[in-house]
């Protein structure tokens, strides 16, 4: 993949009233009119929720554990982006799928309202993968720091407010995990969490290897874990987002593949910070029984 053009930091313009990428925006029609096959399945996260990880879990169940197949191509290329619209590298969703046949994967951070209709027409298989509000924050800071297509983060103090008002790219978190939540037994939704993941990764695999259908052997399913651990994940270059070259992802500043934790928000809050943060939490989350946990 090729850097086009100069970099530049899109700006943020509001898709009913969630705010997108201009060049995401600018292409909503088509983006909301796309349709998906019956048989298409759709991974969708709010940004650093565990996306990639997810996908190749994803892609490795769906090939029997073959690492070679899962090795064709880098994660954009194998599983289109549905939003994304070029300039950055990444390749535009549309135009892959309408080279890709069906059944495809295809990944989104589109708040649930915001999600083409055709998904829930067709009932698509559909994973959501969420992840507790300060560890996704911190990630999403660190990324915003190293990824120059983004909106500047600014200094960590004045981001956790811009989280907390979902002003950050795809909006709030918050109403992104709600509305997935709220969704998920109407549509079939397989809602996973990142701690859990992280906890008992086979478990989760298993997980999703039921809900695609599928049935495997022991010892796939252990090698499939093995090829998903954060550290198999951080020196694969199909997955680790090396690929995206400089200066459009400075992986000198923060790698994709950063720290893989659960936690590590205790080593980004003040206490200060994070009493702030738990309240406005409290407001926030009323009312909902999502079961995150900040620490396992
Ligand atoms: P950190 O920044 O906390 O390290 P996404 O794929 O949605 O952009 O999410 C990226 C986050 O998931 C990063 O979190 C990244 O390190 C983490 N991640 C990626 N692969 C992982 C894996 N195999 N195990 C644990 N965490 C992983």
């Amino acid at each position: 993949l090729e850097a086009g053009g100069s970099m530049s930091r899109f700006p943020l313009i509001p898709v009913q009233g969630v705010p997108l990428m201009n060049h995401i925006a600018n292409n909503w029609d088509s983006i909301s009119a796309f349709e998906p096959h019956p048989s298409d399945l759709l991974i969708a996260t709010y940004p650093k929720a565990g996306t990639t990880w997810t996908q190749e879990i994803v892609d490795l169940l769906l090939n029997d554990g073959d690492q070679e197949v899962c090795h064709r191509a880098p994660i954009v290329v194998r599983m289109p982006f549905l939003e994304i619209f070029s300039p950055p590298p990444v390749p535009s969703g549309l135009d892959l799928l309408k080279e890709m046949p069906p059944p495809r994967v295809i990944k989104t951070h589109l708040a649930f309202q915001l999600v083409p209709q055709g998904f829930w027409k067709n009932k698509c298989k559909t994973i959501y993968v969420a992840r507790n509000a300060k560890d996704n924050l911190v990630s999403y800071f660190h990324f915003d720091r190293m990824n120059l297509t983004q909106p500047e983060p600014g200094p960590w103090d004045s981001y956790i407010p811009k989280f907390m008002e979902g002003k950050l790219a795809w909006g709030s978190w918050y109403d992104h995990v709600k509305g997935y939540w709220k969704e998920r037994e109407k549509n079939n939704i397989l809602y996973l969490f990142y701690e859990d993941m992280k906890e008992n990764p086979r478990r989760e695999v298993e997980r999703i290897m039921r809900y695609l259908g599928k049935s495997l052997p022991d010892d796939v399913i252990s090698r499939i874990v093995e090829l998903t651990s954060f550290k198999a994940m951080k020196e694969n270059p199909m997955v680790n987002y090396t690929f995206i070259p400089m200066p459009v992802f400075d992986q000198s500043i923060s790698p994709f593949m950063r720290k893989g934790e659960v936690g590590d928000w205790n080593n980004h809050f003040t206490q200060e910070q994070s009493r702030v943060f738990d309240e406005d939490y409290e407001k926030q989350m009323k009312g909902s029984n999502i079961p995150f946990r900040t620490n396992i």
